[in-house]
């Protein structure tokens, strides 16, 4: 079972753009996926993958409910698929005001029972939900998170429940202070919850050519302190056209997503890219992150080679277990 929560301290570091492509790499490996998205806030992952429709609505069942274990209705009916096959718990409002509702549910239960708040256990839910009641590691093979960077509660759940952190930083001053802040937490949850926290790894991402950038990724490529499997570079291109795919980087390429001008006006279509090589290297590194995070962090067996069918174009095969480049076959 692989579990990973996609974290990183400052925002907009391009965790729900990771999330979603590692999550749609993981499917396309063979392994069966589910993300959950913890972020309430626009832009978040439930809109990238345009679902949730009920997420405004205060009186829709939702994960919160089923984390303070007052459901509406069946967890399986929360769960949608996305096109690339990838299942989601989409976010909902009532996230952002977790931490009052869990206040709440404590006050009346310590009550309740003979347990002081202490010894409540509030970082223990998310677990208590996904692996006791749900049993889902039955269901899938691979659980990623995109959390909430300030809802702390929800943030320390997802940590608890999935135990393992993926770390994607951008090349800034920020950068670093946000990588030391990441070890600071880790410390403090392991020795405050009394569980271990891996790292699987460190993905400097929006990396340019810039002399800068570059000693910024040596930087991290040469520490010992934690694994870089992967530096993506600068993709604003690609990756903003996953808003208008509402998908991955590999349905923005295969589909050949691009927003331009069109009479004055900016149109979103498909058929239209360009195929850049860079871009297809950077779908490469995608896919062998998720093979890292599958194979070396968690001992997974899954498929190395990834097929991209590219729309009037060609179909393209990269096997990671190749050491060529890749390999093209025009059609
Ligand atoms: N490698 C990249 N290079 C440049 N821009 C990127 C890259 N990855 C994502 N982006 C863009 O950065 C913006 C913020 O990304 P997002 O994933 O939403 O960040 P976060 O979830 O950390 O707030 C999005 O518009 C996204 O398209
Ligand atoms: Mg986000």
């Amino acid at each position: 079972m692989i579990t990973a929560v996609v974290y990183s301290e400052s925002g907009g570091t391009y965790k729900t753009t990771m999330t979603a492509n590692l999550a749609v790499a993981l499917e396309r490996m063979g392994l069966n996926t589910l993300v959950l998205d913890l972020d309430p806030q626009e832009g978040n992952l439930t809109s990238l993958f345009d679902v949730g429709e009920h997420r405004n609505d205060p009186d829709a069942d939702n994960l919160v409910k089923h984390i303070l274990d007052m459901p509406d209705g069946d967890f399986q009916e929360l769960i949608e698929t996305t096109a690339e096959g990838v299942d989601i718990v989409p976010s909902h409002d009532m996230l952002g005001d977790f931490t009052s509702n869990l206040e709440q549910k404590i006050a009346y239960e310590t009550g309740m029972q003979n347990i002081s708040r202490e010894e409540y256990p509030r970082f223990e839910l998310l677990y208590e939900l996904l692996w006791n009641k749900q049993k889902l590691q039955e269901k899938y093979d691979a659980v990623l998170i995109d959390p909430n960077a300030r809802a702390e509660d929800l943030l320390y759940n997802a940590i608890y429940a999935l135990r393992t952190l993926v770390a994607p930083v951008k090349p800034a001053g920020k950068g670093n202070l946000s990588l030391e802040g990441l070890e600071e937490l880790v410390g403090n949850m392991e020795s405050q919850l009394d569980i271990e926290i891996g790292l699987s790894c460190v993905v400097p991402s929006g990396v340019g050519q810039t002399n800068a950038h570059q000693q910024y990724q040596q930087q991290f490529e040469n520490t010992d302190a934690f694994a870089t499997p992967v530096t993506i570079g600068n993709r604003e291109s690609l990756m903003d056209a996953m808003w208008e795919a509402r998908g991955s980087a590999f349905k923005v390429v295969e589909e050949r997503w691009k927003t331009y001008e069109k009479d004055g006006e900016m149109v979103s279509e498909s058929g239209q890219r360009r195929i850049r090589n860079r871009e297809i290297e950077t779908l490469r590194k995608l896919y062998e992150l998720a093979w890292f995070i599958a194979t070396d962090t968690f001992d997974a067996k899954v498929d190395p080679v990834l097929e991209l069918d590219i729309q009037d174009y060609e179909t393209r095969t990269i096997n990671l277990r190749d050491d060529e480049a890749t390999e093209a076959t025009t059609i």
